[in-house]
């Protein structure tokens, strides 16, 4: 059977049917997918993603006091009554360890909804992006969903799909059947840091992925709201081993 390897810029490019039987790597770069693997390497037991506000509050109420935290954003902005927002430098061991998080954000937690159908879900970032290659290792249909922002898509987003389909290539031969969005994607990686990649510097010195980042749709809206720092954390490629995988009938996140 050949190996495909697909990228979808938005969810609603693909259906969850479509997603049947397959690995998907879940991307919401800033900040949903980077903040999650901040909060397991920090700790956390598990992150319950929760579509709507009112849906975390919910769970919170039937969960015993103590042990979970609430966090998320609205307009990339904390929301009223939860501990924590989305900023990946919020999840330390002093706010989240041992507990569960109880997570809403606007386009990640959304995204992970269409995957209730897929046989495996992993949460990617550039923070873990060669521990998710490795966990890819055997996969046959591999899909990059990347959340967007707002409905529309976001480079941030496709630049790390392209990075995966760029690794997932170099390592195992180009024995995948790309679909045209993953093609554009590596295509994107590949030229945006032709002059780094020329000369050997990958991974990639996070000052320069930032700058391009800081320009994606979902960066211009994390500087206009003062939550550029973000950008940055964000842009530490490998600074983490850990993959989060999410259980597609209970839609909870671990490390497994
Ligand atoms: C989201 O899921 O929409 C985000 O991660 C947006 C944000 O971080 O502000």
């Amino acid at each position: 059977m050949e190996r495909r390897l697909s990228v979808y810029t938005l969810p609603g490019e693909v259906s969850p049917a479509e997603l049947a039987g397959g690995t998907v790597v879940v991307i919401d770069v800033l900040r949903a997918s980077t903040t999650i693997v901040h909060a397991l390497e920090a700790g956390a037991t598990e992150v319950v993603p929760c579509l709507e506000v009112a849906d975390a509050q919910g769970l919170a109420a039937s969960t015993p006091h103590g042990q979970y935290v609430l966090g998320g954003e609205r307009g990339g902005l904390p929301i009223p009554g939860f501990d924590l927002g989305n900023s990946p430098g919020e999840y330390t061991p002093a706010s989240v360890g041992g507990k569960t998080v109880i997570f809403t954000t606007t386009n990640g937690t959304r995204a992970m909804m269409k995957c209730r159908e897929a046989a495996r879900v992993v949460i990617g970032a550039f923070v873990n992006a060669s521990a998710v290659v490795d966990r890819l290792a055997g996969q046959r249909q591999v899909h990059l969903l990347c959340a967007g922002s707002g409905g529309e898509v976001t480079r941030d987003d496709v630049l790390f799909a392209g990075l995966l389909v760029q690794w997932l290539q170099h390592r195992d031969g180009i024995g995948y059947q790309l679909n045209a969005q993953a093609v554009v994607a590596r295509e994107n990686w590949v030229s945006t840091f032709a002059v780094p990649l020329a000369v050997g510097a990958e991974p990639m010195e996070p000052a320069l992925l930032a700058a391009e980042l800081r320009k994606s749709l979902a960066g211009k809206k994390l500087v206009a709201i003062g939550m550029g720092d973000d950008i940055l954390t964000a842009a530490q490629i490998d600074r983490f081993r850990s993959v989060p995988e999410m259980d597609p009938k209970t839609l909870r996140i671990r490390l497994p």
